[in-house]
């Protein structure tokens, strides 16, 4: 069930998600591998932190932000339930978060860049935190009606999205028309 459709305290039914979006798959398709740092920008409790984790391995890393702190305290539970100790987490904005420099070879935002308060200020992190030739993966919701999801006026279509994405100095490589709910855009930092 959808506790909320967005936003702080937002809680997903896992099983109904996976149906439509298998998260082991997305991230393998996106070119996550063994030994990566892989960073879950707005991560929840872990929808797709916790498959990265696995695919990563001890050799890589999975770091995870999100405002919502119990949605974080899930995610380290989960973590630890797993026995993966390849996770580090933090309870903040992802407006405030630089993990690192230059570190990162993938960052993920699932559903969320419509959701920050300042989305051109976390796309600048991304890249100060992307190394060279990383990834930037944006999922985000149509800006057209949908089954379920967030008001139409607060998404950012494919076309917002990548001029953002641009301007924040990351080179966007594709554009897809993922599912009949998402659009995926794929940018690299040059
Ligand atoms: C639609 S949910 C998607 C969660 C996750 N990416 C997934 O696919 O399961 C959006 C998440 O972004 C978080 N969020 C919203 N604004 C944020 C911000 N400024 N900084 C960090 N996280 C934020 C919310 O708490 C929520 O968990």
């Amino acid at each position: 069930m959808h506790h909320h459709t967005h936003g702080i305290g937002f809680q997903y039914d896992e099983e109904k998600r996976r149906e439509k979006l298998d998260p082991e798959k997305f991230l393998r398709a996106a070119g996550l591998q063994e030994g990566m740092a892989f960073m879950d920008i707005g991560c929840n409790d872990g929808f797709f932190a916790i498959p990265a984790a696995k695919i990563v391995g001890s050799s890589g890393k999975v770091y995870g932000v999100d405002i919502d702190p119990e949605a974080i305290q899930r995610l380290a539970r989960r973590a630890t339930e797993e026995g993966l100790e390849n996770i580090e987490v933090r309870a903040g904005t992802a407006e405030e978060t630089l993990f690192c420099d230059g570190c990162a070879d993938m960052i993920f935002f699932g559903i969320v860049l419509h959701d920050f308060n300042d989305p051109a200020h976390v796309l600048k992190n991304a890249r100060a935190m992307l190394a060279t030739g990383g990834k930037l993966i944006n999922l985000d919701w149509k800006k057209e009606p949908t089954e379920a999801g967030p008001p139409l006026s607060v998404r950012l279509s494919e076309a917002d999205a990548s001029t953002l994405i641009e301007e924040a100095g990351l080179t966007v490589s594709r554009v897809d028309d993922f599912s009949p709910d998402f659009y995926l855009i794929i940018a690299t930092r040059p």
